[in-house]
């Protein structure tokens, strides 16, 4: 879903430094609008990963106090995220991210409690939940359920009351969509889902971040979750590692069978260095959470009336209300969503077109599609995912960008009109 090919004309920015992976390109924080792919690393995280490299990072299943050392980093770490989001300690299970969370959380909670071979889920789910739902369809015969969402990207619980069914084994729906920034109204799905006894789990990769959550805690009193996915590189944390919170005591069926850590629900030695980061970005984002959102809010709510009054054609997608903090996307009628995000990287901003792109092969947004919108338009949509306020001038540049391109006043990918950017942008 996140990942977007950009034409050639993209890769013509300043050229590399040839001694660094990431060359000599680094884009500043305040540009940086594509948080809902990845957040910027925290300066927390960064500290915390570098602390366990500067003491070796020991294997923590050895038995030297090395060993020890980073065992007790993992365990730490385990405490503070289970605190911060609501669960026990035992609740969590360290995964290589959120892919790998809902993997473990739809086809390790299916295989585990087959109490039916019937799932259901919404049409604009990531993929790492659908293509897990059809994996069992496609192998083990579960019937799939997809439950329809409204032109805002809403699911109501009334459409999952009348989905369930007595053999329905569990009911996944994301808490916030990454796509339109839709929140569902979870509790009352979860509840709509434990009237007839299935099992309820949420991908809040996206929403975990910015929304206090909480499995069975105070914020949402009778929400009943089972599990609940995360990923650290949305809190600030590094890529590749997650978790899967899941109420000690349910059984998970494994997916990685090996040396049985976490307690054999997920083998493989632990990314202690990611978890420590991991952990600290999760501490600190969910410390500072209802303040951040406020602030997002703001920046979102303004930059969201500026494009549809400033920009002809342009429309919001996902709920006016109901959306994440940081989260403004939109389609413009007769634009390719990915011309506008190559405009907007060539004057220096990034953001993310929204649009599923599989190896290389641009295809409308099946979520658009999905909520009611035209191909034409599910080609044409672009995200923008705030993790700070967004500075006044940034605005005015993204509504300058946007302005020529839609109106065409500048002829789109046109050489001129780029380098003109890129000189922009150093200013
Ligand atoms: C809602 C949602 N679920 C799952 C994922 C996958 O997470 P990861 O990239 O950590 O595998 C993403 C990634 O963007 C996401 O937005």
């Amino acid at each position: 879903m996140e990942r977007v090919s950009l034409p050639a004309a993209s890769t013509r920015l300043p050229a590399g430094d040839a001694s660094s992976p990431l060359g000599s390109g680094a884009l500043a924080p305040e540009r940086y609008l594509d948080a809902a792919a990845t957040a910027p690393l925290r300066e927390t995280a960064r500290a915390a990963m570098a602390a366990v490299y500067d003491d070796l990072a020991a294997n923590p299943s050895s038995v030297h106090q090395a060993g020890h050392r980073s065992a007790a980093v993992v365990e730490t770490a385990r405490r503070d995220i289970a605190h911060s989001c609501g669960v026990r300690a035992a609740d969590v299970v360290f995964t290589s991210g959120g892919t790998e969370a809902n993997n473990l959380a739809i086809i390790g909670l299916a295989l585990a409690n087959p109490r039916g071979r019937h799932l259901v889920t919404t049409p604009i789910e990531h993929p790492s939940v659908l293509e897990s739902c059809r994996y069992l369809e496609r192998v083990f015969g579960y019937e799939l359920t997809l439950v329809p969402v409204d032109g805002h990207g809403r699911v109501t619980a009334a459409d999952i009351a009348r989905a369930v069914r007595a053999d329905t084994t569990l009911v996944s729906v994301g808490l916030g969509n990454a796509e339109v920034g839709t929140v569902q109204p979870l509790p009352q799905i979860a509840a709509a889902a434990k009237r007839v006894g299935a099992l309820v789990h949420t991908d809040a990769v996206q929403a975990a971040a910015s929304l206090p959550v909480s499995m069975h805690g105070e914020e949402w009193p009778g929400a009943q979750i089972d599990a609940m996915s995360i990923a650290s590189h949305k809190f600030g944390g590094p890529q590749g590692v997650g978790a899967l919170l899941v109420r000690a005591g349910l059984k998970v069926e494994p997916l990685l069978h090996g040396g049985g850590q976490e307690q054999g629900r997920r083998s493989g030695t632990e990314n202690v260095a990611g978890i420590a980061g991991f952990a600290a970005a999760v501490r600190e984002c969910i410390a500072t959470v209802g303040t951040r959102a406020l602030t997002l809010m703001a920046s979102r709510d303004e930059l969201i009336g500026r494009v549809l009054s400033e920009i002809p054609g342009a429309s919001l997608t996902g709920d006016p209300r109901e959306r994440l903090p940081g989260h403004a996307s939109f389609v413009f009628a007769g634009v390719s969503g990915e011309s506008l995000l190559v405009a907007l990287d060539m004057a220096g901003i990034a953001v993310s077109s929204g649009s599923a792109c599989a190896a290389g092969h641009d295809e409308p947004s099946p979520a658009l599609l999905a909520m009611g919108r035209a191909p034409e338009e599910a080609h044409a949509a672009l995200r923008f995912t705030l993790a700070a306020p967004l500075a006044a001038r940034i605005i005015e540049r993204i509504i300058a960008t946007l302005r020529r391109e839609v109106t065409g006043v500048n002829p789109r990918g046109s050489e001129a009109a780029a380098a003109s950017a890129v000189r922009q942008a150093a200013h």
